[in-house]
């Protein structure tokens, strides 16, 4: 039976996760599970004039993972994966000890992914990295409280805005690991999804301040037929808090249309998204608690694309990055047979979204 995430500690976390359950044998790809032979492979493609994109992943691979590895495999003749649930960037209280973990489905899917690629002009997934976290860690458990030990990456004042402000490890966590990938693959393209915008924007930072020779590609947020963003933590949300929770998505298309019929002041943009977000959690308190799904809107937010400082008045020269949160809290009631999700029902979602408003001609 699902029982609540209760954090756990960085040892009980490298003796609990750190092992994938099927043998790491017999892929069209290799396996790898530390640095040197890694290196090695990356050596020997780099002098036979190979190109190398890299898609780090934290593994339940969805098809906003797949879209990414397509992408690399269509810029580059070998394709590196990394599945590594990084501790870090994930706060004492988040879910670490839940986050879902699909090492076979995973594995699967990276075949069945490099077979329709082996037919096609472009390149193939070569290898899977899935270190231990003693690999990716070799001197300490690494603390994830703010002021705790490490050896860290920290990209501010970045970091700490928009999801920065309710989870200040994220991106000292998602640099981190980022900078150790970098290191080992030395990928000549590394490749992050759009749905993640801050960490892209956290990425490029990085890789710009610290002359990293790579070069960031991002792709195309992918979505359900629905119009929710895919996102490895969607499991966890079942049929009643999946569809009150496309309120975000809907706040968010209702702000780019007023900036696409021309309105560049804060207020004319988001007025109409706080509007949806307000009365969609009206709608639901108003509704019995089997049969209502509640969130809390962290914020909705129309920022520099470049600084994520939020903006007055769109640059249409610039354009602006529209981004939202919410967190769909438990289900209080759930009825017998209905769909909640894994955990049923009883783990918190939180949700991302954002859309780019490009710049106006
Ligand atoms: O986006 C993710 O899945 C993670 O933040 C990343 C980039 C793999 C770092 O752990």
């Amino acid at each position: 039976m699902f029982q609540r995430a209760r954090p756990l500690s960085f040892a009980s976390y490298l003796f609990k996760y750190t092992t994938p359950t099927s043998s790491l044998r017999h892929y069209s790809f290799k396996v790898f599970r530390d640095v040197p032979p890694l290196r090695k492979l990356r050596r020997d493609l780099l002098l036979s004039k190979k190109t190398v994109g890299l898609v780090p992943t934290m593994g339940a691979l969805h098809e906003g993972h797949i879209s990414l590895i397509r992408q690399a495999a269509a810029e580059n003749t070998d394709v590196f994966v990394s599945i590594f649930v990084n501790p870090t960037q994930f706060g004492v209280n988040e879910d670490l000890s839940s986050y879902p973990r699909t090492w076979d489905a995973d594995i699967a899917k990276l075949e069945q992914l490099n077979e329709e690629l082996g037919s096609a002009e472009n390149g193939r997934i070569t290898a899977i990295l899935a270190p231990t976290s003693k690999v990716m860690y070799p001197t300490l458990p690494p603390s994830s409280e703010i002021d705790g030990d490490g050896s860290f990456v920290t990209i501010t004042p970045l970091s700490k805005k928009l999801e920065g402000a309710s989870r200040p490890v994220f991106f000292r966590g998602v640099a981190t690991v980022c900078m150790k990938l970098f290191n080992i693959v030395t990928a000549d393209r590394v490749y992050f999804g759009q749905k993640d915008i801050q960490q892209t924007v956290v990425i490029k930072r990085m890789v710009k301040d610290f002359h990293l020779d790579t070069e960031v590609r991002i792709g195309p947020t992918m979505r359900e037929d629905d119009g929710l963003a895919m996102s490895s933590r969607n499991v966890y949300l079942g049929v009643r808090r999946r569809t009150a929770g496309l309120v975000l998505i809907k706040a968010l298309k209702a702000a780019e249309s007023a900036y696409q019929a021309g309105k560049l002041s804060r207020a004319d943009i988001l007025d109409g998204a706080a509007s949806i977000a307000r009365e969609t959690l009206a709608h639901q308190q108003g509704l019995s608690p089997s049969e209502r799904a509640l969130f809390e809107v962290f914020y909705i937010s129309l920022a520099d694309p470049d600084t994520l400082d939020e903006v007055g008045t769109v640059d249409p020269a610039k354009g602006a990055i529209l981004s939202g949160a919410i967190k769909m809290a438990p289900l209080e009631q759930t009825n017998s047979g209905e769909d909640c999700g894994l955990g049923d029902g009883k783990v918190s979602v939180r949700l991302i979204d954002n859309l780019i408003l490009k710049p106006l001609d």
